[in-house]
């Protein structure tokens, strides 16, 4: 069995998240040929590090990511920071020969994004985006599905993610907020995920109608408390500006003929993480909603006329994609019913990641596929912009 030495850099939210990933992953993908080891945790603040390394399975920690680079025992770059620092850190990373996991958006830009992947393709290095959606079972089935013919045709594709945590005016600055950092508001935050979805699903997109809008224009600052893990921080009294979009529409046209629509924000009321799509096609339509993620509803145009409706799919079977061990035949997590969740999309794409690093073959979304994510994105931003149609630069 190889080992894949992991140098993971950031210690909040995804953090956690990959290295719980990381912890798990030989639990329930024991016949892995390639098995991850949390190595080193890279952040900026000694302290907080420390503390996060010493919680999160970490059998190290560094301050300087330069110095993380020149190890021989680190194999792999997990990238877990704000937007802003990822392309660079990718670059880096290949150059010193470590293969790349990279959190989404891979970059601020199309610009940006094309010199990740030139350095990745240049240093021979595996590469992978963190679009971990891909890996909720019921998007799988649902990828299966279209591949099988079940849904004909397809004519629509309808993507919504919503949430709210931006509602009250009083919510501070946070990195989310500022262009620099983030690049963009919701349209590389959450319209990132739903595009990487319906590339993969439906197909390339040839333009887009996009709007966007900032709804809260002045936000309290924060003062930057880096407390490490779920870390908190004081408002100051002081505001600052929100130069990022809070809320997006967009209409899509795919090359295949099928139309497609985009809708995303922080401002839905009641919506906590709404990642939700319908696909309409000649022989059915599928429907997912990530807030109830075990399940897929599937029509089927064929069903009797006197049985005809949304059958809702309980995708917890050992015969749906990441559900079943390979040799056994049995379940992968739980038996049948035994519903899985949000952490599991992670361990999931960890386990795709491995392979693809024991088997050489580049696992997807990869930064290829993640350029064409900011493709899409960067013609919305221009229609946004120009208040017109975009095309969308293929690659
Ligand atoms: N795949 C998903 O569904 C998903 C979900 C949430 C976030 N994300 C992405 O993950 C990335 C991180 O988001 P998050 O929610 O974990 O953010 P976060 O604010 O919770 O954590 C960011 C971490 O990066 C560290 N950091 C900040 N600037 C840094 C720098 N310049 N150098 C080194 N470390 C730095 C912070 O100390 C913190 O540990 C973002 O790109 C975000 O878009 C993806």
């Amino acid at each position: 069995m190889k080992e894949v030495r992991v140098g993971l850099v950031g210690y909040n939210f995804m953090g956690r998240a990959h290295s719980n990933a990381y912890r798990q992953v030989a639990i329930y993908f024991p016949e892995l040929e390639a098995q991850p080891v949390q190595k080193v945790i890279c952040g900026r603040s000694e302290g907080p590090l420390t503390a996060a390394a010493a919680q999160l399975g970490w059998e190290e920690a560094e301050t300087n990511f330069d110095e993380l680079l020149q190890r021989d025992d680190v194999d792999l770059i997990d990238i877990c920071t704000p937007n802003n620092v990822h392309v660079p850190m990718a670059i880096k990373a290949a150059q010193a020969g470590k293969h790349v996991l990279c959190e989404k958006p891979l970059a601020m830009n199309l610009a940006e994004a094309r010199e990740a992947l030139a350095a990745v393709q240049e240093a021979g290095v595996v590469h992978m985006v963190c679009h971990n959606y891909r890996r909720v079972p019921a998007i799988a089935l649902a990828k299966k599905m279209i591949e099988d013919g079940d849904l004909g045709t397809i004519y629509h594709w309808r993507g919504t993610y919503l949430q709210d945590w931006l509602l009250d005016p009083a919510a501070p600055l946070v990195w989310r907020c500022k262009k620099e950092i983030a690049g963009s508001g919701v349209l590389g935050d959450l319209v990132a995920h739903s595009v990487d979805l319906a590339l993969w699903l439906v197909g390339d997109i040839d333009r887009v109608a996009c709007d966007m809008e900032t709804f809260v224009k002045q936000r309290p600052l924060l003062e930057s408390v880096d407390t490490g893990l779920g870390a908190t921080a004081a408002e100051s009294a002081e505001m600052g500006a929100v130069d990022v979009d809070d809320g997006v529409i967009a209409l899509a046209r795919f090359a295949n003929g099928a139309l497609g629509t985009f809708e995303a924000t922080r401002f839905a009321a009641g919506r906590r993480n709404y990642n939700y799509f319908e696909i309409n096609g000649s022989r059915g339509s599928l429907r997912f909603n990530l807030e109830r993620m075990n399940e897929l509803e599937y029509y089927n145009v064929d069903d009797p006329g006197d049985r005809q409706g949304f059958a809702v799919i309980q995708v917890t079977e050992p015969c749906h994609p990441f559900l079943g061990l390979p040799e056994q035949g049995g379940p992968r997590y739980w038996p049948p019913g035994h519903i899985i969740g949000y952490e599991h999309t992670f361990i999931n794409t960890v386990a795709d990641l491995m392979r693809g690093i024991a088997s050489g073959e580049n696992p997807r979304p990869s930064f290829e596929d993640a350029v064409k994510v900011q493709a899409v994105l960067e013609a919305c931003e221009q229609s946004a912009q120009e208040q017109g149609w975009a095309e969308v630069e293929h690659i």
